[in-house]
């Protein structure tokens, strides 16, 4: 098969969105768009519940779950589309954002109603330092919600990227009746369906079209021309490199629920949005056109159910292709591995495959071999930048409740951080093991599957931390100073890299001040600099 052919015709991307904003319904649609499911509710009938229970089952469902929508690809008019799963549960942050390291865009989906929300604030926050293209979808048009022209105003100074509206409402709550596409003028009347996906009611680039009066009404299609003219004047016209290189994000307005605006928004992603490009890697800038494999792992599942220990490690591949049974080379254990059951995953269906190709997302069966991060290639040493752990802002020590487990306690806390449930410090003496999460759910997430999957018992204890910092510097005489004088607040990661726990926002940035020399990383990417 044609690699460069298979590259082009790719697009994976992630949607993002603050929890409720409308990312499963969306999600769906364009499944629905795409034909992948039937009707509504195939996504969303598992969807993972938005509630901070405890409960084991939840937990256990929820996993279940996220492994079956890990990834939803589809092909549209011969484009394969990707789509990865973003959990947007808030307690699941830390697996969201790395997601994003395995994307070549995004779908940001804003409440109309809500506007910005703190976690979209924190999803654009990564997508800038990424140069990520964003589109934006404002939902829930059928709602009363912020006016439009407010809006735009909020995204730009709240989410620090210049907008572009590329569709505009026709109206809005009751009165919402449909969009116009600014670029190919298109009036599309709609009516809502929440179960499938219908044509439009009337699709015109006839402004006096006779029928669209007595759609819209004769004051509504006044000011919708009114509001065009004004959008016109006031916005440059879209420029696609500026979109691809993360600076402007094109606007779409509509209802993922009644099917408004969504094809318009499916139809220009695939006409704008990047294929897979070249990636950074430590080493160098790697290609896709590349005929040798390369690709990296960006999340691990394990199977909770103590009969099935395996896990899946999720692989994005970045160049060359990738076939089932060849063998690869993984870069950290340094050893060749080969697989002979890749998983693909086609909407709720997981498929073994054969082949897979720049952009695509493989499922791979391990024991415990991989770690987040992990690279395979077909020989070369080389390791893909941008997978990296964020500060973490709960941080626990962990109690051994069984002194018989404390061998089975430590391989446990191991191998469940090097998944990435969570992230592992140790603090001397005593080898106190302190775990960071960017959410409570974890917490018992770990002891339920350390309990099962282990025989070990634990609890945690509460520190009085509320962020850790990875530290580096030239001057180490600063470094050992501080490592002293604050030594019941550091402690190291599993590379060994110094972190540091800081009880307020405010204390952080008074230890910034005393110790000038030393940098306080609020990501894991400054270890990149060190290979
Ligand atoms: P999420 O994945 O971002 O968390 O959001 P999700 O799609 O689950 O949507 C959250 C709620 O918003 C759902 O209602 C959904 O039906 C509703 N919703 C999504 N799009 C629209 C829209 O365009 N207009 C309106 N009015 N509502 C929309 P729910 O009551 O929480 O769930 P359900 O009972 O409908 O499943």
């Amino acid at each position: 098969m044609d690699l460069k052919k298979e590259i082009k015709r790719r697009r994976t991307f992630a949607i993002i969105s603050h929890p409720d904003a409308g990312k499963t319904t969306l999600t769906e649609k364009l499944l629905l768009y795409g034909g992948a499911i039937q009707t509504a509710g195939a996504v969303k009938s598992n969807k993972i519940k938005k509630t901070t229970t405890s409960d084991f089952m939840e937990i256990e469902n929820q996993r279940g779950i996220s492994v079956a929508t890990s990834v939803m690809a589809f092909d549209f008019n011969d484009i394969r589309v990707n789509i990865l799963d973003t959990p947007g549960h808030k307690d699941f942050a830390e697996d969201t954002y790395r997601t994003l390291t395995a994307v070549d865009s995004v779908i940001l989906v804003i409440d109309c109603v809500k506007g910005v929300e703190e976690q979209t604030r924190k999803l654009m926050e990564v997508c800038r330092m990424r140069h990520t293209p964003v589109m934006i979808f404002i939902n829930k048009l059928d709602r009363e919600g912020i006016h439009p022209y407010d809006l735009l105003d909020e995204l730009e100074k709240e989410l620090k990227i210049a907008v572009c509206p590329y569709t505009w409402p026709i109206g809005m709550g009751r009165q919402f009746k449909g969009v116009y596409n600014l670029y190919n003028t298109e009036v599309n009347i709609y009516a809502p369906e929440k179960n499938y996906v219908a044509d439009s009611l009337l699709k015109t680039k006839d402004i006096n079209h006779p029928e669209l009066k007595s759609f819209i009404g004769e004051e509504s299609l006044k000011v919708l021309w009114d509001e065009i003219e004004f959008i016109k004047n006031m916005f440059e016209s879209f420029n696609i490199d500026l979109y691809r290189d993360g600076y402007v994000a094109p606007l779409f307005f509509g209802s993922a629920l009644n099917n408004f605006g969504v094809l318009e928004l499916l139809e220009t992603f695939l006409q704008i949005a990047p294929c897979p490009g070249e990636i950074t890697a430590s080493e160098r800038v790697v290609n896709p056109y590349e005929e040798q494999l390369t690709g990296f792992v960006f999340k691990i599942h394990a199977n909770l159910d103590p009969n099935h220990r395996d896990r899946i490690a999720f692989m994005r591949i970045c160049s060359g292709k990738f076939e089932r049974n060849k063998f690869y080379f993984h870069t950290r254990a340094e050893k060749k591995m080969r697989f002979s059951s890749p998983t693909s995953f086609m909407a709720n269906n997981k498929n073994i495959v054969d082949e897979a190709f720049p952009g695509d997302v493989v499922g791979l069966y391990d024991a415990d071999t991989f770690k987040i991060g992990d690279t395979l290639s077909e020989g070369e040493m080389i390791h893909f930048k941008g997978v990296p752990s964020f500060s973490p802002e709960i941080l626990r020590e962990v109690v051994n409740r069984d002194p018989f487990k404390t061998k089975q306690l430590e391989k446990g806390v191991r191998q469940l951080t090097d998944e990435g449930v969570a992230q592992l410090f140790l603090q001397q003496p005593g080898n106190r093991k302190i775990i960071g999460t960017v959410g409570e759910l974890q917490y018992e997430v770990i002891k339920f599957r350390l309990e099962h999957e282990y025989g070990a018992k634990c609890t945690f204890s509460q520190l009085p931390f509320v962020k850790a910092s990875w530290l580096t510097t030239d001057d180490k005489k600063a470094l050992d100073d501080f490592m002293l004088r604050k030594s019941s607040a550091v402690a190291f990661d599993k590379e060994d890299n110094p972190v540091f726990f800081a009880e307020s926002e405010w204390m952080l940035r008074t230890v910034k001040e005393a110790f000038p020399t030393i940098t306080f990383h609020s990501t894991s990417d400054f270890k990149l600099g060190k290979k």
